[in-house]
């Protein structure tokens, strides 16, 4: 084992309260000891203990690297061309989906692991150290394995979502459809998923229904997964609900919450029920109304912000980015947005290894190029975080 003293770290945040001040746990002046793949030692810099090596940062701020619980990374070719066309009035339904299907199917296992790689790099330099992956650009058995098993390289948080969208073949045959994800899909992507998702939308011609998408989850966590829901992104509708009657670790997109959305929500919180992922970088690319966070958290619903890249609702992945619109359009604080693209990311993948920096937990490490956290919203744009894996930050 071989130990390895970081100094010279102005602000460490450590989500830990008890280790620093607020919620946050902030340190100043501060060091950490890292044991191969785990923090060994957290405190201030003149208490640090001796270690095999030392890395001086350089009077940078450190946070846990982010933790970002929505992504669908593994596809083929882009929809840019929606993105242009959303910005003079046409609406997303979800249909392009299909454009992206076409396009997977025809890439190779090696062209997408190419794409993944690439993905997965431009991830660790914006500071993300941990990433869930959804398949659901495959939508039949042979290709949603094969997105999975691919996925599996490059992580374990791996997402069936064979529920993604009914394949335009099968329009007039939903029901065929859903048996085909309930049934022989799932049996082949079981083995190779942690979760189970589904596209709960009603307002979207191609995602499922509320008794739809009720079907493929229950039929998931029959097959050992455990659930979690895409919802209320395009209108209110049953997808609030459903996560919390199913036990789901999350819903995300949450854009459109009734009142009693909120107080379901509200009155699972307490038991472990879902965290709201919330994912402004979808509002920002499809022209819908940013969420009220403030109507959840308030309530004492926990809060996760996370990416959404894929290549149609939002190709970005910028948590900074995210935690910027959350700032300014949210109405989060900042304390706020950093914990919920870090801790808040880990608790929507039921994680506690990840998202703190505190003894035993994985040594995934942000390093901010600036005397504290802050100026990731004072300068948003500005490519000042990335993973502590390289040496961009060595002395
Ligand atoms: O999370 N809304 C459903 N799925 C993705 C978008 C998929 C796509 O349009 O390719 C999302 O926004
Ligand atoms: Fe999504």
């Amino acid at each position: 084992m071989t130990s390895t003293a970081i100094t010279g770290i102005t602000e460490l945040v450590t989500n830990d309260p008890t280790t620093g001040e607020g919620a946050l746990g902030i340190l100043h002046d501060a060091a950490l000891v890292l044991e191969d793949e785990r923090v060994a030692w957290v405190g201030p810099r003149a208490d640090c203990p001796p270690a095999d090596r030392g890395r001086d940062l350089g009077e940078r701020s450190v946070v846990p690297g982010f933790v970002d619980a929505h992504t669908h990374l593994i596809f083929a070719g882009d929809r840019c061309h929606e993105f242009v066309a959303r910005l003079t009035g046409q609406p997303y339904d979800g249909r392009g989906i299909s454009e992206t299907v076409d396009a997977t199917h025809d890439a190779s296992d090696d062209d997408l692991r190419a794409l993944l790689r690439a993905r997965v790099a431009e991830l660790r330099g914006q500071g993300t150290t941990t990433w869930e992956i959804k398949s659901g650009y495959g939508l039949n058995t042979r290709d949603e394995t094969r997105l999975l098993r691919l996925a599996g390289e490059f992580t374990t948080e791996t997402t069936y979502l064979g529920g993604h969208a009914v394949p335009a073949a099968l329009r007039d045959h939903r029901e065929a459809y859903v048996d085909l994800v309930v049934g022989p899909m799932l049996e082949a992507c079981a083995p190779l998923a942690r979760w189970v998702d589904v596209f709960c939308e009603p307002a979207s011609p191609v995602a499922f229904d509320g008794e739809e998408s009720r079907i493929i989850l229950e039929a998931g966590i029959r097959a050992g997964l455990a659930p979690r829901v895409h919802g209320n992104q395009l209108g209110e509708g049953p997808g609030a609900r459903l996560s919390v009657e199913v036990g789901a670790a999350s819903l995300d997109h949450a854009t459109y919450l009734s009142d009693e959305d909120v107080d379901l929500l509200a009155d699972a919180a307490p038991e472990g029920g879902p965290v709201v992922t919330f994912l402004p970088l979808v509002e920002y690319a499809t022209g819908h109304a940013f969420p009220d966070a403030r109507r959840v958290l308030d309530r004492g619903v926990t809060v996760a912000l996370a990416s959404d890249c894929n290549p149609g609702t939002n190709a970005s992945s910028s948590l900074p980015l995210a935690m910027s619109l959350a700032v300014r359009h949210m109405g989060m604080t900042p304390h706020e947005a950093l914990w919920s693209a870090t801790a808040g990311g880990a608790a929507a993948l039921r994680r506690t290894d990840v998202g703190r920096l505190v003894p035993g937990a994985r040594a995934d490490l942000a390093v901010i190029d600036a005397p504290t956290f802050l100026h990731l919203f004072y300068r948003p744009g500005v490519p000042l975080v990335r993973a502590l894996d390289d040496d961009h930050f060595a002395c």
